[in-house]
């Protein structure tokens, strides 16, 4: 149950339903991790909506996860329509318009905060404002592959300027519903070592603010490399776990976790499946094209985290049983970039369902759709 499968049978149907590609996502996979991660973590669980925005899959998380992570309007407008309340949303972005702001304080949406302009112009909206101060650290963190801490950023406040933003806090208490602390060190972290420094830095971050502290949010960023390699959930829970009783026992305050999953939580409850529609030997090299690449799995081509490609894993769902050999897949598209690269699997032919695994997050919204003007993949859902 904890890997997605798709028997021949079934992927011929939806194929013929939705025609190709699509993508595949497995609601009771996707529901097994997360309960998997809520037993693993002492934190409160949200879903980053960001990793895959799907409105069903969105609305199935109900009852599951204590709430949403969103970042633009346009999320929290889909959150509320898949039945979530204003305030479960925590939003967090750069470049929130006055008028994102304006729609999240008066909906009673948690914000944020990621720089001292922001704080002052939250606390001028007129109705009083829930808020997190996103933290930079100083710390940095090289295991995460994608690193959003320690250096110069538009995301949050750097810790330089840390007396500077409780100085504003207390200014604007009537303004300012102060609930926490907000770190998100990154995407991609598959060392346990790694997250457990980047929440020690936040925890010290939490200590030195000098203000009474609800929540501490720690952020998301747990990986599943297109290997299949993934964070050790249950090992980082264990860390975290240890952490939070010595703060709470060292400074008295009963600050509850939170953390904002997307990809280790969704990434391996979707497919994307595409047809071979043509082949060809060059030089040595034997090339296998599907009717879809890159502009539907921008991701999976590996241009996004280039240490992570061209490492994906293609089932061959039509031949499951043929004898494994070494294909470079490419895409349909007229540039280079467009591949999957050199992938060992049961032997493909012309007209074979091919399925990229690990697609859960960060694919279908993550990728140049319009590129070339091929339509863009159906979203097939299994019932949770
Ligand atoms: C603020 C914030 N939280 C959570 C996430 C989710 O990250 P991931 O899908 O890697 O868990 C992101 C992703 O960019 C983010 O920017």
């Amino acid at each position: 149950m904890s890997r997605v499968s798709l028997t021949a049978e079934a992927a011929g149907a939806l194929a013929q339903q939705h025609g190709t590609p699509f993508y595949f996502y497995d609601l009771p996979v996707l529901h097994e991790r997360v309960l998997r991660a809520k037993t693993a973590l002492p934190a409160t669980l949200l879903y980053a909506v960001k990793a895959n925005p799907n409105a069903e899959l969105v609305r199935s998380l109900h009852g599951l996860v204590g709430g949403l992570d969103v970042s633009s309007l346009g999320e929290v407008e889909l959150a509320l329509r898949c039945g979530w309340r204003a305030e479960q949303l925590s939003f967090a972005g750069p470049g929130k318009t006055p008028h994102e702001l304006q729609q999240a304080v008066e909906r009673g949406v948690l914000i944020s905060v990621e720089s001292l302009r922001e704080l002052s112009a939250v606390a001028a909206m007129g109705k009083r404002a829930r808020v997190r101060l996103r933290l930079n650290p100083s710390h940095r963190t090289q295991a995460y592959r994608v690193s959003m801490i320690g250096g110069p950023s538009p995301f949050g406040i750097d810790e330089e300027e840390l007396a500077l933003a409780t100085e504003h806090l207390r200014r604007h208490a009537a303004a300012i519903d102060f609930d926490g602390v907000h770190v998100h060190p990154g995407g991609q972290c598959t060392s346990v070592g790694a997250f457990a420094a980047a929440a020690a830095a936040t925890l010290d971050l939490v200590e030195r603010l000098g203000l009474p502290v609800r929540t501490v949010n720690f952020g998301g960023g747990f990986g599943v490399l297109g290997s299949g390699e993934e964070l050790d959930i249950e090992a980082c829970g264990r860390r975290l776990g240890t952490m939070l009783e010595k703060f709470r026992a060292a400074t008295g305050q009963k600050i509850e976790a939170v953390l904002e999953l997307g990809r280790w939580l969704v990434g391996p409850a979707g497919l994307y499946v595409a047809r071979v529609v043509s082949e060809k030997r060059s030089r040595g090299k034997h090339f296998v094209m599907l009717d879809g690449g890159m502009n539907h799995h921008l991701g999976a081509t590996g241009h996004l985290a280039p240490e992570d490609a061209p490492r994906v894993t293609v089932m061959n769902l039509s031949r499951p049983d043929a004898p494994m050999t070494t294909r470079t897949i490419t895409g349909p598209l007229c540039t280079p970039l467009d591949t999957f690269g050199e992938v060992e699997l049961p032997e493909p032919e012309v007209g074979d369902l091919l399925a990229v695994t690990n697609s859960g997050a960060y694919g279908y919204s993550f990728s140049p759709l319009l590129f070339l003007g091929h339509p863009a993949p159906a979203e097939a859902v299994k019932a949770g």
